[in-house]
Formats: C-alpha cells, sequence, structure tokens
C-alpha cells in the first residue's frame, strides 16, 4: 500500500498546487490512500466546503487539521456535521466541533488515524491541550491494536514531536509532525518500526513566509505592526512537501518512508 501525507496546505496558492501536482504524483506512486493537513485551507485559516470539495476533487481522501481549524465560522459549520474524511486534533478540552479520530479500510487494511496538538508554544483562546501521550494511549488502547496506525502530531516543538515519536515507536506506524511549515530532513523508520518526520512541511506559496505574504510578516514580526497575515493574492510557484510511505500489506509494516518536496509553477493562483 502506498500512502502520500502532505503538510499543511496554505490557501489558493497551495490548492492551485495541489490540484496540479497531485495527478501526477498518484500516478507515479500509484498512490491508495492521500492524506493532507487543511487547517489552513481557506485563506490561511481553517477550511469551507467549496476549499475542501476542491481538495477532494484534486484526489486528498483524508484530512487532518490543526490549531487554526476553529478560526473559520463555515469550518465550524462544516465540522459540526461530522464529515467522514476530516478529523481535529483529539486532546483539546471545550465544546469545539470535529471528529476526534477516524477508523477506514483501504485494500482490506484498517487504519486508525489521530490528530493531536503539541503543548509546548500552542496554547491558544479556543481550545485547551491535554497531553497528546495520554491522549494517544486512550485512543490507541481502544481502537489501535489490530489496525494500521497514523498519527498527525500539530506542534511547534522539534523536541515535543521527537519524544512523541519515541513513546509510540513500535504502536503508531507512521508519525508525521505538521504545524512549523518547514519540512525537516529526518524521515527515518525507527527501531520498532514507525515511519517518521518531525515535520512535512508546507503546500504553499513558495515566495513566501512559510506560506503567508511575506510583506505582511515583515510589518507584523519586523516593524511589529498590527497585520492580519494572508496567503498572496497571487503566486508564481509552489511548493510542495510531504512523504510517500510504502507499507507491506501482508506483514501490515512499513517499508520504506521517502520525503517528497518540490516547486510547481503556477499560472492561475
Ligand atoms: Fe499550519
Ligand atoms: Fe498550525
Amino acid at each position: 500500500m502506498n500512502i502520500l501525507i502532505f503538510g499543511d496546505i496554505i490557501g489558493r496558492p497551495g490548492r492551485k498546487t495541489m490540484q496540479k501536482a497531485l495527478p501526477d504524483l498518484c500516478k507515479k506512486h500509484q498512490a491508495d490512500l492521500v492524506i493532507a493537513n487543511v487547517e489552513n485551507l481557506a485563506h490561511g485559516f481553517g477550511i469551507t466546503d467549496d476549499t475542501i470539495a476542491e481538495m477532494r476533487q484534486a484526489g486528498i481522501n483524508f484530512f487532518t487539521t490543526g490549531n487554526h481549524i476553529w478560526k473559520n465560522e463555515k469550518g465550524k459549520k462544516l465540522l459540526a456535521q461530522n464529515p467522514a474524511d476530516i478529523i481535529c486534533p483529539a486532546n483539546v478540552t471545550g465544546n469545539l466541533p470535529g471528529k476526534k479520530m477516524a477508523v477506514i479500510t483501504v485494500k482490506k487494511i484498517k487504519i486508525l488515524l489521530i490528530n493531536l496538538l503539541g503543548q509546548v508554544f500552542m496554547e491558544t483562546k479556543e481550545e485547551k491541550i491535554v497531553s497528546p501521550f495520554e491522549t494517544f494511549d486512550q485512543i490507541y488502547q481502544e481502537n489501535g491494536q489490530d489496525a494500521l496506525v497514523i498519527v498527525d502530531l500539530h506542534a511547534e516543538a522539534t523536541g515535543e514531536k521527537r519524544a512523541f515519536s519515541w513513546y509510540v515507536d513500535g504502536r503508531a506506524d507512521i508519525v508525521v509532525g505538521t504545524h512549523t511549515h518547514v519540512q525537516t530532513t529526518d524521515e527515518q523508520i525507527m527501531p520498532k518500526g514507525t515511519a517518521y518526520i518531525t515535520d512535512l512541511g508546507m503546500v504553499g506559496a513558495a515566495d513566501s513566509s512559510l506560506g503567508m505574504e511575506k510583506e505582511r510578516v515583515l510589518a507584523k514580526v519586523a516593524l511589529k505592526k498590527e497585520t492580519h497575515l494572508e496567503p498572496p493574492t497571487h503566486a508564481k510557484a509552489g511548493v510542495l512537501s510531504g512523504i510517500l510511505v510504502v507499507v507491506d500489506e501482508k506483514k501490515k509494516k512499513v517499508k520504506s518512508i521517502q520525503r517528497l518536496l518540490q516547486n510547481y509553477e503556477l499560472t492561475n493562483a
């Protein structure tokens, strides 16, 4: 089984990059399952019906999210309908919409998908974050024993993600970090079999600061001005970051993990 997993898709440039890249990538890698993080899908913050529909049509089968997912009211309404293919971080308290995990079947293999938030430098007004370690234990005990377990740990701190990878090695089959929008080069199969990368990176405008318009970021960060961050209105190129994981279907074990990082020219973004 071949699984493609992509980092945070950011706004229109990210969606256009995905639409351009994914059909060929799916063909080339004979993808059986495509997963992407969509916390920044709709103009940088959350999701909408239309943007999720676009990404389904592009070929993404399943969506994970993160700390920005509840910042879009349209997206919250969509999440309240519990769509089968979208999950939200499981380790938050409070009355926030969205499914906390999902069990799907691909090529007769049961797959458990879990989305978690890190606790280091992450907490906001919207959510109170409890331990991703303990939440993993609970979900894994109830649903994970006979499943291929995939975790998106959406977290700022590399150290926290690395610690998590050791905590779940041999129980989770694939652990990917998201949220920083910068891809790390530490993809590996860990001693007990878990495929791991600290951060997948992003799918968004290449000429940007983490997918957001760089002038706005400079105004905010360098000049300390009150500035709303948003993706560039037009982007000449998009960067696509993710991984390909190959799973041995008989053994239900990961065989390999390969990093994907490529720029695509965009004409209509
Ligand atoms: Fe993000
Ligand atoms: Fe995030």
